[in-house]
């Protein structure tokens, strides 16, 4: 949450860091704001609300000298924890003396305790921020050897950052440091970048550096050092970035979601792409580095994740039960770890996350591990913390995902997670026959997501028609109970009508109380087991006069005359409905929010990653 991006080098830094905050404005955009060094000064400039406010106001009020001369400079766009999203609290945050400036991404956990320190010394304050304070100890220990100051100031921190700080008679040098929130450095020609994502820098260089947890750097125009908290030196390799600036681009699409959701077969055809191998009837899933007898003698598989890519875990579940026949749960992130979760070596714990920085996805990885158990990760972002904490994964390879409202992250895990089950499942009991079967299916998943897309037309007819309704139901079991999860989630937080996903035999234990002509029901018919159960179900909505948009299997007639409206999604084998209808369902939440006038890909108090707990 929070992005930041800094530039040291030679050219008008305004410009570079205001386009580096567009990249990052997923991250959360209730602020923003700029600090540069010119002339032995610090220049702030911040506004409320988007990145474009603080393009108009350096517009405005920055002269153009000061925009195309100050090549040193910090950057920041909110999602906001201390303090509410104003100008005030917006970032860059200066110290008492006004030396030194800062961003921050992340929590300082006991910032009551060190401000009141700060205050009994007699430091004002003007924000309510927790990184007002962190800059404040910065400032304290500055005297002339910022990165000194800025490793006492973090020894006296507890939680987690990602800093950049200038300083005013530094005019050529940003330090860094980072724990717990992501920090890239993108080593350029006599220049130098740093942001929270590499999407940010792509544009201008490929040689990137990501930091470790603990680790503080000092960037000049083209070097980079990095130091440990300790201020010892410390090396980290350069990496070279694998995506291009126009994947991390709208196009010709209106929202990114937009072009999240049609760009589904090409990111499962990465996803899929060289992991089959057909004569053994099996999937090659090198990352994993497990040998066949390891992967026979776990004892339980565990899947860690927030979101939708707990509910694509959830699908999973269902994979590693009925495929690889292996003791399989799923949990919600944030609870795991503050349980006392029975693991051992005998169990596997992956954590599922697109972004790789998670916050609670982590802490349950990190305990999953200090227990002893392997650990894994299924991550969209090469190089997130997740991805290098566990040190054995898959990647999904899904190309990066901006969308505040994650699409094509949830079907390609599920892709993956299907091709683990398969793995799994021919290293104990699953036939080569199924195995077989299995791979001619997963192989063909673009396909039926591009046969799906064409539903559009009419999935955004039937979204015409319940655009203006308050609550929406969506329910569904088996393989089909998750993905109404995914489908409720998805339209509530791009639309803000209340959904629920329920599973459709619970419906009748509470929820049933609220159907109505105004309250309809998504119902996942599908060819999948329980199909005729769910159809019953549908019958009790219509006994309460709900409408119901039935999504069903291609041509089966099982709810025609029943069903107000319905979606008819390829035919496929079951195990691949789940990706066919939750593309289905993006379709519907996209165009009921669009019809809704609704911020698609910027959803009020949302952000794309959510590195706080
Ligand atoms: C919903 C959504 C969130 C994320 C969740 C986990 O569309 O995007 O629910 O799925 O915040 O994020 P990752 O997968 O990055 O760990």
């Amino acid at each position: 949450m929070c992005g930041i991006v800094g530039y040291v080098g030679y050219r008008g830094a305004p410009e570079i860091l205001v386009n580096g905050l567009r990249k990052l404005e997923y991250r959360g955009y209730d602020s923003a704001g700029v600090a540069v060094v010119f002339d032995n000064e610090i220049k702030i400039a911040k506004t409320k609300g988007k990145v474009n406010n603080l393009a108009e106001r350096i517009e405005k009020t920055w002269s153009e000298k000061l925009q195309t001369k100050a090549t040193t400079g910090i950057s920041h766009t909110r999602w906001a924890t201390h303090g509410e999203p104003n100008e005030i609290n917006a970032h860059p945050h200066l110290d008492n003396d006004g030396r030194t400036v800062l961003v921050h991404n992340g929590i300082i956990e006991n910032c009551r305790a060190l401000k009141a320190r700060l205050l009994a010394e007699g430091h004002t304050f003007a924000s309510e921020t927790d990184t007002e304070v962190l800059a404040h100890l910065v400032g304290k220990y500055y005297k002339t050897d910022l990165i000194e100051a800025v490793c006492e100031a973090l020894s006296k921190v507890e939680g987690t950052f990602g800093i950049a700080v200038l300083a005013k008679d530094k005019p050529d040098e940003i330090v860094v440091a980072r724990k717990g929130s992501p920090i890239v450095i993108g080593v350029g020609d006599d220049e130098t970048f740093v942001a929270s994502d590499a999407a940010a820098i792509v544009a201008h260089t490929k040689n990137v550096i990501y930091l470790d947890d603990g680790d503080v750097a000092i960037l000049t125009a083209g070097e980079v050092e990095v130091r440990t908290l300790e201020n010892s030196p410390i090396s980290r390799e350069v990496s070279t970035l694998e995506f291009d600036a126009d994947s991390a681009e709208k196009g010709e699409h209106k929202h990114f979601m937009h072009k999240e959701i049609f760009e589904q077969p090409d990111a499962l055809r990465n996803a899929i792409g060289g992991r089959l191998d057909k004569d053994k009837a099996t999937a090659i899933l090198s990352g994993l580095s497990m040998s066949p007898r390891e992967m026979a003698e776990l004892r339980r598989f565990i899947m860690v994740a927030c979101g939708t890519s707990m509910n694509a875990g959830l699908v999973g579940e269902y994979y590693f039960e009925d495929l690889a026949d292996m003791i399989t749960d799923v949990e919600q992130a944030a609870e795991f770890r503050y349980r006392n979760p029975i693991i051992g070596s005998q169990d596997m714990v992956l954590a599922i996350s697109q972004s790789g920085e998670t916050a609670d996805t982590l802490a349950a990885i990190r305990e999953a591990k200090q227990k002893g158990a392997l650990i894994s990760g299924l991550c969209n972002v090469v190089g997130s913390t997740i991805a290098r904490e566990t040190g054995r994964g898959v990647y999904l390879h899904a190309g990066p995902e901006i969308g505040v409202a994650s699409t094509k992250a949830f079907t390609c895990q599920v892709a993956v997670l299907l091709m683990m089950a398969l793995k799994f499942g021919r290293g104990r009991r699953l036939s080569r026959d199924v195995g077989q079967k299995l791979c001619a299916a997963i192989s063909n998943i673009p396909k039926y997501a591009e046969e799906t897309l064409k539903l559009d037309g009419q999935i955004r007819d039937i979204a015409k028609v319940y655009a203006g309704v308050e609550d929406v139901f969506f329910i569904g079991r088996g393989y089909m109970y998750p993905v109404a999860l995914e489908g409720a989630l998805k339209l509530k937080e791009i639309s803000y009508i209340h959904a629920e996903g329920y599973h459709a035999a619970e419906l009748k234990h509470g929820p049933i109380a609220l159907l109505e002509p105004r309250v309809p029901v998504v119902a996942l018919a599908n060819d999948v087991p329980g199909k005729d159960k769910t159809i019953g179900n549908i019958e009790e909505c219509k006994a309460r006069n709900s409408p119901v948009i039935a999504v069903v299997t291609g041509d089966d007639p099982c709810v025609d005359g029943l069903a107000d409206h319905i979606i008819r999604v390829p035919e496929t084998p079951d195990v691949i409905a789940p990706i066919t209808v939750a593309i289905a369902l993006q379709l519907f939440a996209y165009h009921i929010a669009e019809f809704r006038g609704c911020e698609i890909d910027q959803p009020r108090n949302l952000a794309k990653s959510v590195t706080v707990e």
